[in-house]
């Protein structure tokens, strides 16, 4: 282990070069524009795999293209799946960046750029270790296959049927990802479950075109009060989903949990300072942490009706959209959830108004026995790489493919994830802090090793 670890330290300048290189594709799945940058940046991922001794292919989809990338494969030896994803999130609005996006900026020992820490950085740290064994000619104690998608960012769909398609291929003991986070440098983590995520989309149709409030106001309903009055009545004061056998399936916390969720380190004068809120919000009778991970939440992710432009214009507007998205938690079903949500808000409806109900992307939450030997194996590795005591987490954000693997290969995933809170994933100026990339290396190094033992017993 020595011979590697010094290996990822004498190489270090050399992966942060190679890491900013990897930053320079805007891979912004979401736009069509990008899809050519999205296609190059597979390539050179894939090259990269190559010339670190990986048999890598890129594989074409009917959207963004899969890289797969093995070791060289040896009988007898556990199979680990390490999952990443070379897309990254859009990074409008661009006037909020100090500088742009796909024009990497190391600052105080950190890399700014959109994918930096989501999930650029957090995959290239498990590829590095893997070229130490290979570099520095120890054995690696598994066969090791990345999976590196394009589409994450968009629900992952070609992944989904490629998953289904090549079941044999994928055949594997465990699978590890990095793309999720740990609430400091000081207090590493391991993530024993994920929210899921269901998507959609509210369409309120008034008149067939934009009418003078003064003439028509008063004896004809407006779509954008009717929409913010369905989505008000969606959720009350103390932050409950009004929603009937909306919490049906919802896992109640155990105790066991909420105390160790309890010991999470959280701040929150300065979770609110960080996020320039005057007071926070959130279901009562449950913290910030649990409120966060392990409770279902509505949002609205965006709303639009009527006139926004300079001065006034008295209209009542013909429609008002919003998209709405859901995060579930472990028993809950993307499907049956998306059905009972869309019984009620037609339920709720005015006859004074039509009304489109549109489905988006989903994914069913996530959730690992935290006492697994699989569990026990990674908070080993963690302690090693840390010098220190992991905390069990679990996580807000949604990565849905990892539930279908599960459900697909049948298998389980460790998320070991290096993202910190302060990181901007989706936001103006996202970075990866270096001391991250470092210690990410380490982990799984480290995590390889002890993983490839606890799979062979
Ligand atoms: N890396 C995130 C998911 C994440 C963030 C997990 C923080 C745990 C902690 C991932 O790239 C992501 O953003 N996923 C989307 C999924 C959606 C688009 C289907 C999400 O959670 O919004
Ligand atoms: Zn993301």
């Amino acid at each position: 282990m020595e011979t590697v670890l010094s290996y990822l330290k004498n190489n270090f300048n050399r992966f942060v070069d190679e890491f900013c290189e990897y930053l320079r594709f805007p891979s912004v799945s979401a736009q069509k524009e990008h899809k050519e940058d999205t296609a190059k940046c597979a390539d050179w991922i894939a090259n990269h795999c190559k010339n670190i001794g990986l048999d890598a292919r890129v594989y074409k989809t009917n959207n963004h293209p899969i890289v797969i990338a093995n070791t060289p494969f040896k009988d007898n030896k556990p199979r680990i799946i390490i999952y990443g994803h070379y897309d990254v999130q859009p990074p409008e609005p661009l006037e909020l960046w100090a500088s742009p996006p796909f024009s990497p900026r190391i600052a105080d020992g950190k890399v700014y750029a959109r994918g930096a820490s989501d999930n650029k950085g957090q995959h290239l740290a498990h590829i590095k270790a893997v070229e130490a064994y290979l570099k520095s000619n120890v054995e690696l104690p598994c066969n090791i296959t990345f999976l590196i998608e394009g589409e994450e960012e968009v629900g992952s769909a070609e992944l989904l049927k490629f998953l289904k398609e090549n079941k044999k291929m994928l055949k594997c003991d465990v699978v590890m990802a990095s793309d999720n986070g740990i609430p400091g440098l000081d207090y590493p983590g391991l993530t024993y479950a994920l929210r899921g995520v269901a998507a959609m989309e509210i369409k309120v149709y008034g008149p067939s075109r934009d009418l003078h409030s003064g003439i028509y106001g008063g004896a004809v309903d407006n779509p954008a009060m009717v929409l913010c009055q369905i989505l008000a009545r969606l959720r009350d004061k103390n932050g409950k989903i009004n929603i009937p056998g909306f919490y049906d399936d919802v896992r109640k916390l155990t105790s066991v949990e909420r105390k160790s969720l309890a010991r999470i380190p959280f701040n929150e004068r300065e979770f609110k300072r960080f996020l320039v809120v005057p007071k926070l919000f959130g279901e009562r009778g449950y913290s910030p942490i649990e409120q966060r991970t392990a409770r279902p939440t509505i949002e609205i992710n965006g709303i639009t009706s009527g006139y926004q432009g300079e001065g006034s214009k008295t209209i009542i507007p013909s429609v008002a959209s919003a998209k709405l998205t859901f995060r579930l938690v472990p028993d809950q079903d993307k499907d049956k959830i998306l059905d009972i949500v869309f019984k009620h808000i037609k339920k709720i409806c005015p006859p004074t108004v039509r009304i489109e109900l549109i489905k988006g992307h989903s994914g069913d939450p996530y959730i690992l026995n935290p006492d697994s030997p699989l569990c026990k194996a990674a908070l080993t590795a963690l302690k090693k790489a840390f010098n220190r005591e992991p905390v069990l987490l679990r996580e807000g954000g949604s990565i849905p493919i990892i539930t279908d693997i599960k459900r697909i290969l049948g298998v389980d995933t460790i998320l070991a994830g290096l993202a910190l809170p302060d990181d901007n994933a989706h936001s103006p100026n996202e970075k990866f802090d270096l001391r991250c990339f470092e210690i990410g290396m380490k982990i799984s190094a480290i995590l390889l090793q002890e993983l490839g033992c606890a799979l062979k017993k």
